[in-house]
């Protein structure tokens, strides 16, 4: 017999579906409730609501398992690189050889912004957010390509793959004219017969008359952190961009808006966050040990940033790769950096404490990428953007499931807990 709930309201059961996930998830299905029965579900935060079916993330946060379309993140750390999974992210298989020359040659062939965008960088400000910046011109990025963001979906399936190689290499392009700008520095252009990483670091730090080589050991480092983090299954981000494109709106507006979401500090602005909090029990000469036993305190604005997360209540498996690759980099360029040994005295502090064991808290991504990123010169107010970096195939890829999918457009509903009826009164009379 199917498995069904029943759920008793007024004295009357009604009976529900259960579907499973191909990794044993189950859910009740409760599509028709309202219909049903006038009531819906609330649940704040959306913690234990499954917004979709969805075929390209699985994470077991009780176990710390992460696999992208069935692959564990492990295996492709250590196997792949950002842009293979890239493609295996967006399109659910791993590409053979000839698959992955030509989905190349076409990240390598857009890596260069329209002429006129430079026009758009120069009126921003220096003080502007490299992720103010970044989330505009990806959605500026959208008017040089009227036919891919016509808001015509069927048009736009059509061309997707050329939308989507687009985004990948131009929203690397961006976020290196962002840091530029923001220095006051000339733009680089893009050297295309770099790696795509490579590549990368050449638009942020390489002068006009001296180019910026990255070492290998940087290189991989870098191709590691966008690899973890490709994607993430129903986060903040991620869920903004398939409301986004749930509405018909289209893959440029749809990952614009995942950017903005990915800048708050309690998502994609952790790992900036992390480094500020390292930076600031440095300089007050704390080893660590005052600020975990402030972390304690329930106090949110005293949080152990990087430490925690909405789904894994066990060791991130981002964080145990990272963590090795730290040690990687640092031997390769022989850096001494007081902050990486704040970090570790405080991981194994706060893993020995009952305060954050009895919580399940631990490292997530964010506590060892920022530190391997101050360590290749990224600068603070960047990590969020290669954040974006990493998690656009993410993006893509959701955008392109609810577009194949047909979804009909989200709209949550919500309990009103505002003010009864009442009559508008003309402000003379209120006194
Ligand atoms: N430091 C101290 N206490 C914490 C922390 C922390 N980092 N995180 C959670 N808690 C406590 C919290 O005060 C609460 O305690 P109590 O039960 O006594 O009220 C309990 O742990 C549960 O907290 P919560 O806020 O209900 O947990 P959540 O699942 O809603 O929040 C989180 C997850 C990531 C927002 C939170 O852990 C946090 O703010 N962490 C620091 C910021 C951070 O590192 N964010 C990056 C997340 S990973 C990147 C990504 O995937 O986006």
């Amino acid at each position: 017999m199917e498995p069904e709930a029943i759920i008793t309201l007024d004295g009357k059961p009604h009976r529900y579906p259960v579907i499973t996930g191909t990794e044993d998830e189950k859910a009740i299905d409760i599509r028709k409730l309202r219909a049903d029965t006038g009531y819906i579900c609330y649940d704040d935060g959306y913690g234990n609501t499954g917004s979709c079916t969805s075929a390209i993330t699985f994470i077991d946060g009780e176990k710390g398992i992460l696999r992208y379309r069935g692959y564990p993140i492990e295996q492709l750390a250590k196997h792949s690189n950002f842009l293979e999974t890239a493609y295996l992210v967006i399109y659910g298989e791993l590409p053979d050889d000839a698959t992955m020359r030509s989905f190349r040659r076409l990240i390598l062939g857009n890596s260069s912004i329209h002429q006129s965008m430079l026009g758009h960088f120069s009126g921003f400000p220096t003080s502007s957010h490299p992720m103010a910046m970044l989330s505009a011109m990806v959605n500026s990025l959208g008017c040089f390509y009227p036919r891919l963001a016509s808001n015509d979906r069927e048009h736009e399936l059509n061309h997707f793959d050329e939308a989507a190689t687009i985004l990948i290499s131009k929203v690397r392009t961006l976020a290196a004219m962002s840091y530029r700008m923001k220095m006051d520095k000339p733009f680089i252009y893009p050297m295309d017969k770099l790696p795509y990483c490579s590549n990368f670091l050449h638009m942020m730090f390489s002068e006009p008359y001296s180019d910026h080589i990255a070492r290998t050991e940087v290189d991989r480092a870098l191709n590691l952190i966008f690899l973890l983090h490709a994607d993430h299954e129903q986060n903040c981000s991620t869920s903004t961009v398939r409301m986004v494109a749930s509405g018909g709106a289209n893959l440029f507006a749809s990952t614009a808006a995942g950017i903005c979401a990915l800048w708050g500090p309690a998502h994609g602005g952790a790992n900036q966050a992390v480094l500020e909090m390292l930076h600031q029990i440095h300089d007050s000469g704390d080893d660590g040990t005052k600020f975990i036993e402030a972390a304690k305190s329930g106090d949110k604005t005293k949080r152990l940033m990087g430490f925690g997360h909405r789904v894994y209540k066990n060791y991130d498996p981002r964080a145990k790769i990272l963590k090795e690759q730290c040690e990687i980099v640092f031997k390769a360029l022989g850096t001494k950096d007081p902050l990486l040994d704040i970090a570790l005295k405080l991981e194994a502090a706060a893993l020995k404490e009952p305060y954050f064991l009895e919580r399940k808290l631990y490292p997530n991504v964010d506590f060892y990428s920022g530190i391997i990123m101050r360590a290749i010169g990224i600068p603070l107010d960047m990590f969020t953007v290669m954040f974006a970096i990493g998690r656009m195939p993410g993006w893509i890829a959701h955008w392109r499931e609810i577009a194949l999918a047909k979804t009909p457009i989200h709209r949550p509903r919500q309990i009103y807990t505002g003010p009864n009826e009442r009559n508008y009164m003309p402000s003379d009379k209120k006194s």
